[in-house]
């Protein structure tokens, strides 16, 4: 098949238009059939409780060519439940699994010629998200809910892609509340984030590492991705917090890191440890696994990678989760699944 005419290897982690997009609509208490099209818009009441009570929530996975050019996409299962709780969260209609794969099955299919190539480090990112479409003043859940799946090929979510990048813990702003939705993806976590986000970047940082609301002592995770450090110690360690989403990508971590004789742990993280760490990262789709170079706390800098370089844990993780990603190394615990061409 011949691939759209793209510059595959300096891609950005920006929307680029495809050919086809799928949307459901939930509707008398059931989900219709899938409707793919070329339309990018949609057509939304202006009423839709997305647009008014943030009835809306997303995912964020990706699909990969193999080195034989079969088409694989990792985790999936895993985001369409994901995607079930957020909607549950927050009262919307939930995309049933079956229904989820389907239509990430079929938007991957209707766009082949923008998966990039095998080897150049793009991948085609799937963006499936669900909206409370139906029309509502007072403030309920819809009566009307869409179902929707775009894809657009990436390059990294940080720019530098696999090397270091300084981050500074906020203080100021909080991105979820605990008793609240900060474990699930829905879209108002981000809007919380975008101006702690934004003044980092300002800053010269790439991003925050955000403290739990409750006490302010213990990290919780940065605006994109999760949080993890490896003790000198010995330890792959990650926060435990109810603040934070529950990354696909941090969970194949703790089971690769547990593999590469580091003892995974999930516990609160107290921020002054930020000093005693040999390696800290970032982790998920968007970021994969991008290592910290610094942290910044207050007026005090703790510092990762002097030479510029990423650690050789952070290096060694991403090698072994990104081969299984794309195909290149065996999948014993059953994470990629292959895109059948014909559903
Ligand atoms: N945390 C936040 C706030 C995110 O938006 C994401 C991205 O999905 C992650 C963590 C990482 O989750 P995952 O590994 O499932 O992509
Ligand atoms: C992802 O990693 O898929 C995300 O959704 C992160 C995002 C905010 C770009």
């Amino acid at each position: 098949m011949t691939k759209a005419d793209m510059d595959w290897p300096n891609l950005t982690f920006g929307y680029y238009k495809t050919d086809q997009n799928i949307r459901y609509t939930w509707r008398n208490g059931s989900w219709g059939e899938g409707v793919l099209t070329s339309d990018e818009t949609l057509p939304l009441h202006m009423a839709a409780t997305c647009l008014h009570y943030g009835q809306e929530c997303f995912e964020g996975l990706k699909a990969y060519e193999t080195k034989k050019g079969n088409v694989v996409v990792f985790r999936i299962e895993e985001n369409a439940r994901r995607m079930i709780r957020s909607c549950e969260k927050i009262l919307m209609q939930p995309p049933p699994e079956e229904l989820f794969i389907d239509a990430v099955f079929r938007v991957i299919n209707a766009n082949r010629k923008y998966i990039p190539p095998y080897g150049t480090g793009a991948s085609l990112y799937v963006r499936p998200l669900t909206i409370g479409s139906g029309e509502q003043v007072g403030v309920r859940p819809a009566g009307e809910y869409m179902f929707v799946v775009f894809v657009t090929p990436v390059g990294p979510y940080f720019k530098t892609g696999f090397k270091p990048v300084d981050v500074i813990v906020e203080e100021e702003v909080d991105r979820a509340a605990p008793l609240g939705v900060g474990d699930v993806k829905v879209g108002g976590n981000y809007a919380a984030s975008l101006r702690a986000g934004v003044a980092a970047k300002q800053k010269g940082y790439a991003d925050v590492l955000y403290l739990d609301a409750k006490e302010k002592k213990y990290l919780d995770e940065s605006g994109p991705a999760n949080f993890f450090a490896i003790t000198r110690d010995g330890r792959y360690i990650t926060p435990k917090s109810p603040t934070i989403l529950a990354s696909i990508t941090n969970m194949c971590l703790l089971t690769l890191a547990e593999e590469m004789g580091l003892k995974p742990q999930r516990r609160p993280i107290p921020v002054e440890e930020i000093f005693d760490f040999a390696e800290a990262g970032c982790c998920g789709t968007a970021a994969v696994i991008t290592p910290i170079g610094s942290i910044t706390y207050r007026d005090r800098k703790a510092e990762y990678c002097k030479d510029g370089q990423p650690g050789k844990h952070c290096t060694e993780l991403y090698k072994r989760l990104t081969a299984i990603q794309v195909g290149d190394a065996s999948d014993p615990y059953g994470w990629v699944r292959t895109v059948p061409q014909e559903l």
